[in-house]
């Protein structure tokens, strides 16, 4: 697969950096920009929500969930406010693709959300930034701003009174933690307390800000929906690809934030499919130095790693059944050569995941601390083969896949050490000393 001729996600958006600036709403409408929005208020809301779901259009965030089909969750109005919280955290390592939409191109997000709280009968959106985003923030303030100067939110009903239905919306920077990027934990954070995840029943569809029915989408997701009501769901499924192995599609183009040993690291947009080495050597301008590929970041580091023999993956939602990893995530790779030490990288994620996990649950909470003291000691060449095989051990027995956490940000940690450890272990068998004890090997 290679570039696509037309660009959508990043139609308004020079490949060339230097080229790049922000869109100010008039640029946005002088390119048919919110021609989408005026469109769609002549189509009933459950009409948009069917089209979005036909696409079988998938969540842009990392969980990859249907998003029509989360709208349809929704109950039926009581006449009591609803609300959008869009999800503009990307606090994920090595992920950079929302920022590339709120930094150039905003109003195709604001846009998407316009739609969306229309097609979903939602009143209030929140716009939750991610903390270090200073300049962004700014983008986005400016960028709703003109939104309200033209009438496309606020009272008077959306785009000027087109539509009576009347969408307000507010941008809520968060306070930094990686955390904050799960969605219950966005809720809280934009409810004023601590980001801490909460407990799912009840999913946000039913209850979620302020008790609320509310959707939860991340920006990128969104930023699809105008292309997708303009051209139609089957122009969608015609971009992207089968499942290879039975499962759910995955339709469209996607952006994907190549980063790493690369010569040149930027976000790009491909139709999902394309293989990792085609996105490194078409795209990102090849391995730095000419090394060779030892591994990549699947997409975000709480997917877990691609291994040497694993440079042809399919960029797909496929990837986590056929290359062992946890999934496709953020489609954002940081790509590894040759020269690096593997045990140096999952030491350095596991220092991450420990700063960041909440605390509320006790495997999430000791079972990080426990694996990044147990790969510093095995880095310093003071580890043994159990502390390498209590690494598996820990970190199978934690995350919602267990069962054991309320949130999946222990997953994450469990998936990057134990791929990291089972597709280099002899890499971290060289730094170790002998077993003291006698051990039973894990292998899964
Ligand atoms: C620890 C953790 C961090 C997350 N961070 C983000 C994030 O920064 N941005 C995001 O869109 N989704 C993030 N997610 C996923 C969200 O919980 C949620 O699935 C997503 O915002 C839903 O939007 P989508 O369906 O459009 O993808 C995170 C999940 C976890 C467990
Ligand atoms: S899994 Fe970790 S981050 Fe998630 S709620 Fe539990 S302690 Fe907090």
């Amino acid at each position: 697969m290679a570039q696509l001729t037309d660009r959508f996600l990043t139609r308004n958006i020079p490949a060339e950096r230097s080229k790049r600036h922000t869109v100010t709403f008039d640029e946005y409408v002088a390119t048919g920009g919110y021609n989408t929005l005026k469109e769609s208020l002549l189509k009933s809301p459950e009409e948009l929500v069917n089209i979005v779901k036909d696409a079988e259009l998938r969540g842009r965030g990392g969980a990859g969930f249907p998003c029509g089909l989360k709208w349809t969750f929704l109950p039926e109005q009581d006449g009591k406010t609803r609300y959008m919280c869009i999800n503009c955290d990307e606090a994920e390592p090595g992920t950079f693709k929302d920022r590339l939409l709120v930094d150039y191109d905003p109003h195709s997000v604001i846009e998407g959300i316009a739609i969306a709280c229309y097609a979903c009968q939602l009143d209030i959106a929140y716009f939750f930034i991610r903390g270090e985003w200073v300049e962004q923030a700014k983008i986005m303030q400016n960028a709703i701003d003109e939104a309200y100067a033209n009438g496309i939110f606020g009272a008077q009903g959306l785009m000027n009174g087109a539509s009576s239905f009347a969408v307000e919306c507010t941008q809520h920077r968060s306070a930094g933690a990686y955390i904050c990027g799960e969605e219950t934990a966005l809720l809280e954070a934009v409810e004023g307390k601590r980001g801490w995840p909460r407990i799912k029943p009840p999913f946000p569809a039913v209850s979620g800000l302020f008790g609320r029915p509310t959707i939860i989408n991340n920006v990128e997701t969104l930023a699809a929906v105008p292309l997708i009501i303009e051209r139609g769901a089957s122009w969608w499924k015609s971009l992207g690809c089968e499942s290879t192995i039975g499962g759910p599609a995955s339709y469209g183009v996607k952006l994907m934030g190549v980063s790493g040993h690369v010569n040149n690291p930027d976000v790009f947009e491909a139709e999902l499919g394309i293989t990792l080495r085609t996105l490194v050597e078409e795209f990102a301008g090849g391995m730095k130095g000419g090394r060779k590929f030892k591994g990549a970041i699947a997409g975000g580091v709480s997917m877990g790693i691609l291994g040497p023999d694993q440079f042809d993956a399919e960029m797909d939602f496929d990837i986590g059944k056929k290359y062992s990893v946890m999934g496709l995530g953020t489609a954002c790779p940081t790509v590894f050569d040759e020269d690096t030490d593997m045990v140096a990288v999952a030491r350095n994620i596991a220092r991450f995941f420990k700063n960041e996990s909440c605390g509320q649950c006790t495997p999430c909470r000791e079972g990080a601390d426990w694996i990044y003291k147990l790969l510093c000691r095995i880095e310093s060449g003071e580890g043994s083969m159990n502390d390498l095989d209590q690494v598996l051990e820990v970190s199978n027995s934690m995350g919602i896949m267990p069962g054991t956490t309320i949130c999946g940000l222990s997953d994450g940690n469990s998936w990057a050490a134990r791929t990291i450890v089972n597709k280099y272990r002899s890499e971290f068998e060289a730094r170790c000393k002998p077993s003291l004890v006698p051990i039973t090997p894990i292998t899964t």
